[in-house]
């Protein structure tokens, strides 16, 4: 099977592209899985039930999120029942939704997982010993397993890629919300890229409006920074193909669309 995968979708300008891109690289692609990362869909900040309809309605079959998936507040409302999401899964026992979401595919099972780093982050369960507990309880019912690890540090996600490898089909990073060049298939079958990379504005900083960015790096005072309105927009992705019968990735590409780098339908 193919898996795509799209890198944090930022506010309106990075739902504008999924809107937009996504029917088209599935035309491309033909994946059978599409996942995207909706943690800053919502003005930058968590997600909303509609946006999670919405990338539905646009051809994702689950979301994955991070650390800003709870700073919308309507994530409460809505994340037991979405059957669709999994959310970073070494927050405490307790936490509303799941870090583990099975899907079927035609007659293919597939767990995906979302986690998240502990380096430059706020503290929270170690994702190490999380992924060894849920692949064990993913291999029960199937060997493909994607994971999304978020984080900050790319060393820590070069450690999980290794951690797992063999074990996982994929470990694909999000969160810095700039794409590696990195992407590789580890010798024992996991594909890896330590950050897909950002869909939303192309000429803001990470996706936020750079003047708010500049003013904080020029004066040292906070300031709250906001999605650009309008401007240039980027997707970042990244397509995986896996051998059904094993659960091991056979190659990984990354995609990016934007004004240098524009789409082709090959
Ligand atoms: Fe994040």
């Amino acid at each position: 099977m193919d898996i795509l995968f799209v890198g944090d979708v930022v506010g309106s300008p990075g739902r504008d592209m999924v809107k937009e891109y996504l029917p088209k690289l599935k035309r491309k692609y033909r994946p059978q899985l599409t996942i995207v990362n909706g943690e800053n869909a919502a003005g930058g900040r968590g997600i909303t039930e509609e946006i999670y309809k919405q990338f539905l309605e646009a051809g994702a079959n689950a979301i994955t999120l991070g650390n800003h998936a709870w700073d919308n507040k309507a994530i409460f409302e809505f994340i037991d029942k979405a059957k669709y999401i999994a959310r970073p899964a070494n927050f405490p026992e307790n936490t509303p939704g799941t870090g583990l979401v099975f899907l079927r595919i035609n007659a293919l099972e597939v767990a995906i997982i979302n986690l998240q780093g502990r380096t430059f982050m706020p503290p929270l369960d170690c994702p190490f010993k999380k992924v060894d507990e849920l692949i064990e309880i993913a291999k029960q019912r199937t060997d493909i397993i994607f994971i999304d690890f978020h984080a900050e540090a790319t060393s820590e996600m070069q450690a999980m890629g290794w951690y797992v490898n063999g074990r996982a089909t994929a470990v694909v990073g999000t969160h810095t919300h700039v794409q590696t060049a990195d992407h590789r298939i580890l010798p024992d079958g996991t594909a890896y890229m330590t950050d897909v990379g950002m869909t939303g504005p192309y000429d803001g900083i990470l996706g936020m409006e750079r003047e708010a960015v500049l003013h904080k790096f020029l004066t040292g005072l906070p300031v709250r920074f906001e999605v650009p309105k309008s401007g240039r927009k980027q997707l970042s992705a990244c397509i995986i193909t896996v051998d059904d019968k094993t659960g091991k990735a056979v190659t990984i590409k990354p995609i990016l669309i934007n004004d240098d780098q524009p789409f082709f339908t090959e």
